[in-house]
């Protein structure tokens, strides 16, 4: 079916833009589209060299701030506007039959992208609904879930406003109570994190809203462990997954949780605007809608109940699913390696700084491919405005005292790391004396 749309819409679309069949070619392939043999790969480096080549940033600007949004590579982006350019010159061919080509979304199951996230993460295309970000699908649980007034929800000190602020609300209407437990900062084992939850837990807790990878401090949750003491205590529990997905490998089925949510648009370069919410089949019965339309009732094909918006943009959806296979193709276990490996020598330069403070954790367990540090002498804003300036090092401000967050992604280089590593020495040894 989706070929078949697919197919239809391209062969319109030339047809009316004038073109031949030569000059609507598609793009040329990427060589991580299927074209190259993985022979030409073998040597790591020239792998990921080549890789960069598929991003549009120019090749002097070292990226690092995927945390906030990524960049999508060509076939992502060529995915889209091909998509877009389709749909808005054929319109009028579109007859509305259901075996003619879809023009939008918002009233379509989309099950092949559901089913191409569901191997991603190791769920089910059923389990999962399609949001627009973290904070949509945050929403949905927390105004979705059936509380009574005094039941409590423990969340931490730590967490993003898109992965907070619905909880606030059902306390402020509902009755429910919501406790926020203090992370200590750096935490220095997995047991501390374990431990905030299990020690604030009364028999009135209901739910744990645990944050996978913080925004602020890149702190990484135990979340397979606090799933396990939770389901022990009859407790749903909740993950805010928006730094997650595209940056570590996932399976929620190990993980074990009963909801999780994510933002593709950073890790996973998907379109801006694209993101997923899971939750455990046997959970789903629970949750109510939040937003309704014509399958709002729908219990038959599980999460598709939540994610009835009204008409939508098909072409954002092409490009979420170029992301996923763009991803795939990598791995998602070689992407960690790759960028984990790349913030470990950031962290291992870092710690040679005398000026140097990381604030993100450093045991093994709790590391991720963020880092949070600052400079003794420099303000976090600074601090990113310097790196920019001097050497073209998009970092991003966190505030002070924390400096500043670097994101290793699969567009940086063990060069740009470097190149961050020398401006601090400059900028240590020129503020030596503060
Ligand atoms: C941990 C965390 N949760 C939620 C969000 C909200 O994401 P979005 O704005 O994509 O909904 C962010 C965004 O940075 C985040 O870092």
């Amino acid at each position: 079916m989706m070929n078949r749309r697919h197919f239809l819409g391209s062969a319109v679309a030339a047809a009316l833009l004038g073109r031949n069949k030569s000059a609507a070619a598609p793009t040329p392939a990427s060589p991580f589209g299927g074209s190259l043999p993985p022979a030409v790969f073998q040597d790591d480096e020239s792998y990921w060299r080549a890789l960069r080549r598929e991003f549009l940033m120019p090749s002097d600007e070292a990226f690092f701030n995927t945390g906030t949004l990524g960049s999508s590579p060509r076939v992502v982006l060529d995915a889209v506007v091909n998509h877009m350019t389709q749909v808005d010159a054929t319109i009028a061919h579109w007859d509305y039959k259901p075996d003619h080509p879809d023009y939008f979304t918002g009233y379509r199951p989309e099950l092949e992208l559901r089913e191409k996230l569901a191997r991603l993460i190791n769920a089910t295309a059923a389990e999962i609904a399609l949001t627009q970000n973290a904070t949509v699908g945050m929403n949905y649980v927390a105004n979705g879930i059936r509380l009574q007034p005094g039941d409590e929800v423990i969340l931490t000190n730590q967490e993003h406003p898109g992965g907070r602020h619905g909880w606030d609300l059902k306390a402020k209407r509902y009755g429910v109570f919501v406790k926020n437990v203090t992370v200590p900062v750096p935490p220095e084992s997995p047991q501390q994190l374990i431990d905030l939850y299990v020690n604030a837990t009364t028999p009135q807790t209901r739910v744990w809203g645990i944050p996978h990878l913080t925004s602020q401090l890149a702190i990484l949750f135990p979340v397979k462990e606090l799933c396990r003491l939770a389901r022990e205590r009859g407790i749903f529990t909740v993950i805010d997954g928006a730094q997650v997905c595209g940056h570590l490998a996932l399976d929620l089925r190990e993980i074990g949780c009963d909801a999780y949510y994510s933002s593709p648009h950073k890790w996973l370069l998907a379109p801006k605007g694209c993101g997923w919410l899971y939750i455990r089949a046997e959970r789903l019965p629970e949750i109510w809608a939040t937003i309704v339309s014509s399958n709002w009732d729908n219990y038959h094909d599980g999460a598709f109940r939540l994610m009835q918006i009204g008409s939508g943009n098909l072409s954002l959806l092409k490009g979420y699913e170029a992301a996923i296979d763009f991803h795939q193709r990598i791995g998602s276990a070689r992407v960690e390696q790759r960028i984990v490996g790349l913030a470990n020598r950031l962290r291992e330069g870092l710690r040679q700084i005398p000026q140097a403070r990381i604030w993100s954790p450093q045991h093994a367990e709790l590391v991720s491919a963020t880092t949070v540090w600052s400079l003794g002498g420099w303000s976090a804003t600074e601090l990113m405005d310097q790196l920019w300036e001097r050497s073209k090092v998009r970092c991003r401000a966190m505030g002070d005292p924390y400096g500043v967050r670097q994101c290793c992604h699969i567009y940086n280089a063990p060069e740009e790391v470097e190149r961050t590593l020398q401006t601090i020495r400059r900028m240590a040894w020129e503020r030596r004396e503060r």
